[in-house]
């Protein structure tokens, strides 16, 4: 039942971000943030959404946890289904920014090949790598949805920071510490350093 299609001709239309960038006012970009369960990323994602809503710019969120609600909701944790996930993620990001849409994209993202893969299918030009490096002990010790405990206790295999492997980013856009910043701090760094290239 792997039945690839055949004979799949793509169009190539003729408008793209360039000439809806103007129109939209703004010219889009995904950010894309990386880090550990629990690290902050979906909460500053949808700040940063807030902030850049107040700012009058169109945004985003495209976060992980609730992808694998509807669109990704085939998928699991093996390193190939995140591998899927991040690419569905991806392809999505990119068809919003050609929207003339900024994106916030909050996944774990664990391997660098796979942001790799996201990098590449947005187009470097309009990715940034924003990494929350809060440390895996404090979001262990935050816990908020209670995964970290069950994966010690041996009942979610491959969790990341656990069982699972998190890369690091070489050189992100930027790094967030959230155990050091506040919320509205940490928000207003991504807004401040990141999205004035792109508004
Ligand atoms: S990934 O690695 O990028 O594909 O992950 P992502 O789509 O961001 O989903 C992460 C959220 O799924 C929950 N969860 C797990 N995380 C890591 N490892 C395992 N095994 C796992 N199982 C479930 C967890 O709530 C993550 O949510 P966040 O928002 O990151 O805390």
């Amino acid at each position: 039942d792997d039945v690839v299609a055949t004979h799949i001709f793509p169009h190539a239309g003729h408008i793209g971000k360039e000439q809806r960038g103007p129109l939209a006012g703004q010219q889009a970009a995904t950010l894309w943030l990386t880090g550990l369960s629990g690290a902050g990323k979906s909460t500053l994602a949808y700040a940063l959404e807030r902030r850049l809503l107040a700012a009058g710019r169109l945004s985003c969120v495209l976060d992980g946890d609730n992808m694998r609600h509807h669109l990704n909701g085939d998928l699991g944790f093996s390193p190939r289904d995140r591998q899927e996930n991040i690419r569905r993620g991806a392809v999505v990001a990119r068809l919003m920014n050609d929207a003339g849409m900024m994106v916030i994209c909050a996944f774990i993202s664990p391997l660098r090949s796979d942001r790799d893969m996201a990098r590449q299918i947005i187009g470097s030009d309009d990715f940034m790598e924003a990494y929350i490096s809060t440390p895996c002990a404090l979001c262990e010790e935050r816990d908020p949805k209670g995964l970290y405990k069950k994966a010690r206790a041996g009942l979610i295999p491959a969790f990341t920071g656990v069982s699972a492997p998190y890369e690091a980013p070489l050189a992100p856009a930027l790094t967030l510490d959230t155990s050091m910043l506040s919320l509205e701090q940490a928000c207003e760094r991504l807004f401040q350093q990141l999205c004035p290239r792109f508004i």
